[in-house]
């Protein structure tokens, strides 16, 4: 606190931020610091991505490339490389961006959707989430003046079979049980009011693990059409989907026009820490969205947007066999989970499989994540601070698969000791 403040007992954080303390994330880990506990809280790899791409951002380095500000709209290479990434997986579904209109190179995709935010809301408008949703979204809403909408993901309990991909529910002795987050329609709809501005979709989705379906991401895209509203999509999840498929929602009808997509290297290459994202999307919504982000960072990671350019490329089999490792993980925690006598929900996508710690004899995440470190030495993270209707996801807890196996099954043998209450 300073002497003055021209309004005294005025807290120094203002109003829009007020409600957004350090992040659960931060707290987590800290906690597994201290108990040297297993983190599986926070959603990064424990090996880096291809050696080839880090001796691209090496070369980079060494040769003067990207060392001083690059281009603002992203180094022309990377902007190439991330239009032809898009069609190179979408091309078939209609989706071809220009390099230089269509693609905008951000700080990672949390640069990403506050720019998009920040550029396209009105103060007061709203904007329909997903809830339980990525921790950015609550405050990038907030920071634009926006007023956000949360609408719930709620698990099923039945083997509905449908493109999200959760047909071989419990099959085979398959541990997980049959059930994944679905949107309800009708919620969705309800939810829509004349202030409204946008819905921001993140499919696959964090924290939950699911993968909206074609038929859900259908009939969003139809009520955006019909009642005039923008879409920001998060998808840097695209390549970690196990079961079904990945659609982004801006191949549907009538909705090229009127989405932000939003991508990034963190998760595709697991190069988290070089903060390397993108934004494809027409030329008026790009340029609407670079007048935001020009006043963020403007630019940033030079010689990592080369490598990153050289990593876009890398063959199929380098995205098949991320995709495989990470279904084989997902597939040793789940079951390992299920063992210690969580409910575990299906995981089509991401990174993380969500439990409930119902059966375990517990009913709060928070108190539960709080106490497993002393109980069995492993960090997960409590869902219900991703939503707004928190009761909602108080029986939640969030668990990270993308560690190495043997870190994975040291895990599970900890989490056995989850004794029931
Ligand atoms: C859904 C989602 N969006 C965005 C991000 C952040 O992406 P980046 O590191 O590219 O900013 C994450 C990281 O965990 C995430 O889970």
């Amino acid at each position: 606190m300073t002497a003055d403040q021209r309004a005294p007992g005025r807290p120094l954080l203002n109003r829009r931020l007020a409600e957004f303390g350090t992040t659960i994330f931060a707290e987590m880990s800290a906690l597994a610091v201290r108990t040297g506990a297993i983190n599986l809280g926070q959603g990064f790899p424990d090996t880096d991505g291809p050696e080839a791409v880090r001796e691209a951002a090496v070369r980079a380095l060494r040769d003067g490339r990207g060392n001083q500000y690059p281009p603002g709209p992203g180094i022309p290479e990377l902007r190439t490389a991330v239009a032809d990434h898009q069609r190179r997986w979408y091309g078939r579904l209609g989706l071809d961006p220009d390099p230089d209109t269509e693609v905008l190179i951000t700080a990672g995709a949390t640069e990403a959707i506050t720019a998009a935010l920040l550029a396209l809301l009105e103060p007061g408008d709203e904007v329909i989430a997903l809830e339980p949703y990525y921790d950015s979204y609550a405050a990038a809403i907030a920071m634009a003046g926006g007023t956000r909408v949360p609408v719930t993901l709620r698990p099923d309990t039945g083997n509905t079979g449908d493109s999200g991909g959760d047909g071989s529910a419990g099959e085979d002795g398959d541990a997980r049980p049959a059930g994944r987050f679905r949107l309800d329609l009708d919620e969705l709809r309800n939810a829509v009011t004349d202030r409204t501005r946008l819905i921001l979709l993140n499919t696959p989705h964090n924290p939950t693990g699911t993968v909206l379906s074609r038929e859900e991401l259908a009939a969003i895209a139809e009520l955006c059409v019909e009642r005039g509203l923008l879409a920001v999509t998060d998808e840097v999840y695209e390549h970690l989907v196990y079961e079904g498929e990945h659609i982004p929602i801006a191949s549907f009808p009538g909705m090229r026009e009127r989405t932000v997509t939003v991508s990034s290297a963190g998760k595709t290459f697991s190069f988290t820490g070089w903060k390397v994202g993108w934004v494809t999307s027409t030329p008026e919504l790009v340029a609407a969205v670079r007048s935001a982000k020009q006043f963020l960072t403007y630019v940033s990671a030079g010689p990592f947007q080369y490598a990153v350019a050289e990593a876009l490329a890398l063959p199929d089999d380098y995205y098949t066999r991320l995709r495989d490792d990470l279904r084989a993980q997902r597939d040793l925690l789940s079951q390992g989970l299920s063992d210690a006598g969580f409910g575990v929900f299906r995981a089509p996508g991401t990174y993380f499989v969500t439990t409930d710690i119902r059966p375990l004899g517990e009913s709060s995440g928070i108190d539960f994540c709080l106490a497993l470190p002393e109980r069995c030495g492993v960090v997960a993270v409590p869902t219900q601070v991703f939503y707004d209707h928190e009761a909602a996801g108080a029986p939640f807890v969030r668990f990270a698969f993308c560690k190495q196996q043997e870190v994975l099954a040291d895990a599970v043998r900890r989490l056995k000791g989850v004794v029931p209450r």
